[in-house]
């Protein structure tokens, strides 16, 4: 296991579109290792591919971890089957390190996905779950949680990011 070096904003990584997993061989099983042990080494909770450099629809995701008792949702190939309700929470993100901001979710979203072993796993996730799972999916697809802030915020994040 490693931990792997975290890309930042405005690495070009970070804007590309993830390709889906069809191989669920031990290299798909070492990157979700390392992806674990990176995500809790940056006390994250939430972790995708695109962020470590690799282009595959993987995600890890742990909003339980407390104390030191580890409980890691891995998901390869989420797709969102259903979303209900709007959230707002303050989001933030290993990529866009100095940045927190209230951004407007889906509150519940069901996700269908497969296991690292090749396995249908199915998730519904509320509250902080429901957003920590629409933020890591949008990863997938090179959106980044500053992309869903209202014009006037974007422009003010946009100058912080661009400062020295
Ligand atoms: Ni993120």
């Amino acid at each position: 296991m490693a931990i792997l070096n975290i890309k930042v904003f405005p690495d070009p990584v970070l804007r590309k579109e993830a390709a889906g997993v069809d191989v669920f061989d031990e290299e798909l099983k070492e990157l979700v290792e390392d992806m674990k042990e990176t995500m809790y080494a940056r006390s994250g909770i939430g972790l995708a591919a695109p962020q470590v450099g690799v282009l595959k629809r993987v995600i890890v995701v742990d909003v339980e971890q407390v104390d030191g008792e580890p409980s890691p949702i891995v998901l390869v190939n989420p797709e969102i089957q259903e979303a209900k309700g709007w959230i707002e929470l303050e989001e933030g993100c290993l990529s866009v390190p100095g940045i927190r901001e209230k951004v407007k979710r889906r509150r519940f979203v069901h996700v269908k996905a497969w296991t690292e072993h090749g396995e249908p796993v199915e998730i519904k996730g509320e509250g902080l779950l429901a957003v920590v799972l629409q933020h890591e999916i949008d990863h997938l697809d090179g959106i980044l949680f500053i992309d869903r802030l209202s014009p006037a915020k974007k422009k003010l994040v946009k100058a912080v990011l661009t400062q020295g």
